[in-house]
């Protein structure tokens, strides 16, 4: 596996392995993202991992600098996962004074994740535009895990016409249920147990709404489960899955976002077809 670290080797390495697969990742790397350069490597015949911090998509209350790195560890798993290339710029390579260009997407950034951190949607589709043209890759895949930050970046490149194709990885969970995140690691063992909740109560909003309860009542009712369990739930609802607009009938995608002390959970899941 080729490992660089600025643009120039970056442009030699790319013209030696030919059409590459990206997957962005910022690193703290888990099985989740480990399936992603396991769909990268069907997408295309070489495979490269981004791991970059991103400055530009944490707000000023969020503490980028409490962010997982563990540059050695992800290393030996993209190696061993079958990656080619490691792109790993520093913030300066990346952002070098007297930047002035950002891209914002609108429609399915509003909302959502969006609201509860403005700015954030900003900073992701800006890094994965300048991440896609970096590396030339003609395929990037991006997990299901983030729906929202996956529409962002479909919805981007359709509108940019950026010569990528944008494929969705599913969601890795464990044993238990959870989806697999960088930010499980914080949970306490009272609160690790707690969590595989969210994603239980999903399904049973899901099923009853495909049985027939009017998404509202179901909604309700997994918002109350969770709320009573000890979760302080942001979000918790139906949407279009492409728009990220709510709507009160299936087909869709439900959404959430839920904490259990300081840590945030997403989760989502299709109904129906979403
Ligand atoms: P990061 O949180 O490191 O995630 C990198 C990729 O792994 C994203 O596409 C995310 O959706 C995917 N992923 C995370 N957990 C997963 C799971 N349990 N199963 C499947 N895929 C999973 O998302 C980001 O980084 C950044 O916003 C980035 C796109 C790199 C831009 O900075």
């Amino acid at each position: 596996m080729k490992i660089v670290r600025d643009l120039p080797s970056l442009r030699a390495a790319r013209a030696e392995l030919g059409p590459l697969a990206l997957v962005p990742t910022m690193g703290a790397l888990h099985a989740g993202h480990l399936s992603l350069i396991a769909a990268a490597r069907r997408e295309a015949p070489r495979v490269a991992a981004s791991i970059f911090v991103n400055p530009l998509q944490f707000g000023p209350q969020e503490d980028l600098s409490r962010y997982p790195r563990d540059e050695a560890g992800d290393l030996a798993q993209l190696e061993a996962a079958g990656c080619d290339l490691a792109w790993l710029p520093s913030v300066e390579v990346m952002y070098p004074p007297g930047r002035a260009t950002t891209i914002e997407v609108l429609g399915p950034s509003e909302g959502w994740e969006g609201a509860a951190r403005p700015g954030h949607f900003r900073g992701v589709a800006t890094v994965c535009a300048k991440l896609f043209s970096q590396t030339g890759a003609t395929v990037a895949v991006f997990g299901e895990k983030d729906w929202q930050q996956y529409q962002v970046i479909r919805r981007m490149v359709a509108d940019l016409d950026l010569p990528v194709r944008i494929v969705g990885g599913t969601t890795v969970r464990e044993a238990d249920g959870l989806a697999m995140s960088s930010r499980n690691r914080f949970l306490d063992p009272a609160a690790r147990a707690l969590a595989p909740r969210l994603h239980r109560a999903m399904q049973a909003a899901a099923a009853a709404m495909l049985a027939g309860t009017a998404p509202a009542t179901a909604l309700a009712e997994a918002r109350q489960s969770l709320t009573a369990a000890g979760f302080g739930v942001d979000y918790l609802a139906l949407v279009e899955a492409e728009t990220l607009r709510e709507t009160d009938k299936a087909p869709g995608r439900l959404i959430a976002a839920a904490k259990l002390g300081t840590v945030r959970l997403l989760d989502n899941i299709a109904v129906g077809a979403g």
